[in-house]
């Protein structure tokens, strides 16, 4: 199971000023994380609620039909292509990353047994998309396009260009749509309305779970099924975790004690939340997670109705890369940051690292050990170091990256950051603070009825016009 290590954050170990005194904390927090766990897990199936991410461990009819369809197609495509954004794309990032060989598109076709290369479009940068054009063979190419809204316009341009390409290149639409897989509303938008018209195979991305939270929905499991992961094992690894994690025990239960942890620390006057893996696989983990806590956090008005202007700021840091860019300021900038470490007890392969240089004492300790013992001397040795520089740390491990722990992983966070939510007492479950750019990009496009914003989407107006909109 995966393991969560809060010591490091104790006034014992950092001292009083910067840590938590845990025991008084587990005492006098206790009951109200009791209610708040039981509120989630209580409120996981009403409608309009969000929180239906909690059940998508348990839907094997979901793994069963995204199995089934990646069986189907497997051996067809040397690639596939992943158009979304958000969290209709980090997530399955994340995991292909994380669980695949991690230089997947460089090995030789045999390597990957008839599996796809994958690329990820997330961004309307014309020269990523032309490069990736540029080297696609569009007739073994599987073009999956993820929306739940299906009007994200970075997503829907690059599908409106790889559609016509297709078309381009097999002649008629009806030839090209074998290429094309979709993840969208079960019934609502356009990619809908387009799945219908067009006959292209749809998933669901089902009600009431948002973009950040699908990555267990097809958003993630069917390009990880497509690539051959075995999307079974990531439930299993799910529902195993999830029995603790319904546990109402505070002591017991550690998604809750990092949500209370972070959020103590944030009152406290630490709104920096660092999360750093110590491992090349899952460093994009960090980037899925800061968009998941940010957008989940990042607040102006609480349930009540108040302007509270809250939210933690997440930042991404990767060990050991970090240890040369950004350790310097943890351990003497600011004392405004709480760290969050994740550590992989057993990699895959540990690699020795020769006895080169025998006689030249400065290298002579390398030789003989592996590259898993460096690793590891230097997340202990930074950890340690901002444990002695009064910085508060938590450590999450990870008993090796396969689908069962990497859904464990990505769980605790998402059930981490739900229980967040619930003390800063906003709603984490929406972002209305990403529409006003949006309407303005609309306006700036050109789009029907977006006109009286030109003018302002141009930097043309003050401020109170902005806030009136
Ligand atoms: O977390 C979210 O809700 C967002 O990041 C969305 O996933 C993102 O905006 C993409 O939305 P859609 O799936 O509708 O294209």
């Amino acid at each position: 199971m995966l393991r969560f290590d809060y010591t490091h954050l104790s006034t014992d170990r950092v001292g009083s000023t910067h840590g938590l005194p845990l025991e008084r904390i587990f005492a006098e927090y206790g009951a109200r994380m009791e209610t708040l766990v039981r509120e989630l897990y209580a409120s996981k199936d009403d409608v309009g609620g969000w929180k239906k991410w909690l059940n998508l461990g348990y839907d094997r009819a979901l793994a069963e039909s995204i199995q089934q369809y990646a069986d189907r197609v497997r051996g067809q495509f040397t690639d596939l292509v992943v158009l979304g954004i958000g969290g209709s794309s980090l997530g399955g990032y994340a995991l292909l990353k994380a669980l695949l060989h991690p230089y997947w598109n460089n090995l030789p076709e045999a390597r990957r047994q008839g599996l796809p290369r994958f690329h990820f479009v997330e961004n309307v940068d014309g020269d990523q998309i032309h490069g990736l054009l540029d080297v696609l063979n569009l007739k073994t190419t599987l073009v999956n396009v993820i929306s739940k809204s299906g009007t994200t316009a970075e997503t829907m341009s690059a599908f409106m260009l790889l559609q016509a390409r297709l078309i381009e290149t097999f002649g008629s639409p009806e030839a090209a749509r074998d290429h094309v897989v979709l993840t969208t509303d079960a019934s609502s938008g356009i990619l809908r309305q387009l799945a219908n018209q067009h006959g292209y195979t749809a998933f669901e991305v089902p009600d009431d779970v948002g973009g950040r939270f699908s990555v267990f929905s097809a958003v993630g499991l069917l390009p990880a099924a497509l690539c051959g992961v075995n999307i079974e094992e990531i439930q299993q690894g799910i529902r195993d975790l999830d029995a603790v994690l319904q546990n109402t025990d505070l002591r017991e239960n550690p998604a809750a004690q990092n949500a209370l942890f972070q959020y103590l620390f944030y009152q406290q006057g630490k709104p920096i939340s660092v999360i750093m893996p110590y491992s090349y696989r899952l460093a994009a983990v960090s980037d899925w997670y800061v968009q998941l806590w940010a957008e989940s956090l990042g607040k102006k008005m609480d349930r009540q109705g108040r302007v509270v202007h809250v939210g933690p700021t997440p930042v991404r840091a990767v060990g050991v890369t970090d240890q040369h860019s950004q350790v310097q300021l943890f351990n003497e900038g600011p004392f405004d940051k709480v760290f969050t470490f994740i550590q992989v007890e057993t990699p895959e392969h540990t690699l020795t690292i020769p006895d080169a240089f025998p006689t030249v004492p400065d290298l002579a300790y390398l030789g003989n050990q592996s590259f898993h013992q460096l690793l590891n001397a230097e997340f202990e040795s930074t950890r340690a170091s901002l444990t002695k520089n009064m910085r508060p740390n938590a450590t999450l491990t990870v008993p090796c990256v396969t689908p069962y722990y990497f859904g464990q992983l990505l769980y605790f966070l998402e059930v981490q950051t739900a229980l967040a939510g619930a003390l800063f007492q906003i709603d984490p479950f929406d972002q209305p603070g990403v529409e006003l750019a949006k309407k303005y990009t609309y306006a700036l496009m050109g789009r029907k009825g977006y006109e009286h914003l030109v003018e302002e989407a141009r930097g043309g107006a003050n401020i109170v016009t902005s806030a009136a909109v």
